[in-house]
């Protein structure tokens, strides 16, 4: 089972910054999660927040429900020690996941307090990211499947 995350304004994808988030939507990224969750055998669950606790909490709640986790926290990679702590915290392999590539943009996007306790960073593919995301996620468990046998 993965739990994918989508943060803050990701639910005015489609309208929003086209320039650089470009008219794909929210729905649109969740069916081809769900498409390619079904190719890869795997059960996503898929939830977007706004708001900085709900994500805390949906974190929390993932231990024991949870393999894997693929986030994009929004504008919240760059603020939130919060959802950093909650990550370490449960110890699910996150991943973590940019429509843009942060590393191209303005300074203060540079930064993630995400990367340091994800598996790794996925930035600049658009709903490839997403897809790519999962795929590392799928990846993840696998291996952690593997390593209980
Ligand atoms: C984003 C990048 C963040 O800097 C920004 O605040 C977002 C979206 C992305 O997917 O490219 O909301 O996470």
């Amino acid at each position: 089972m993965i739990l994918v995350l989508h943060g803050p304004n990701l639910n005015l994808l489609g309208t929003r910054e086209t320039d650089v988030y470009g008219t794909v939507t929210l729905e649109t990224i969740n069916e081809e999660l769900e498409k390619l969750a079904r190719t890869e055998g795997v059960s996503v669950t898929i939830r977007q927040s706004n708001a900085e606790g709900e994500l805390v909490d949906a974190i929390q709640k993932a231990v024991g429900r949870f393999d894997a986790l693929v986030i994009n926290p929004g504008a919240f990679t760059h603020t939130s020690i919060a959802i950093r702590d909650a990550i370490a915290a449960v110890g699910i392999p996150a991943v973590e996941v940019h429509l843009s590539n942060i590393y191209r943009r303005e300074d203060f996007r540079h930064q993630s307090y995400i990367a340091g306790v994800a598996v790794g960073q996925i930035s600049g593919f658009g709903t490839d990211s997403y897809l790519l995301g999962l795929r590392a996620a799928v990846s993840q468990v696998k291996m952690q499947q593997a390593a209980k046998r």
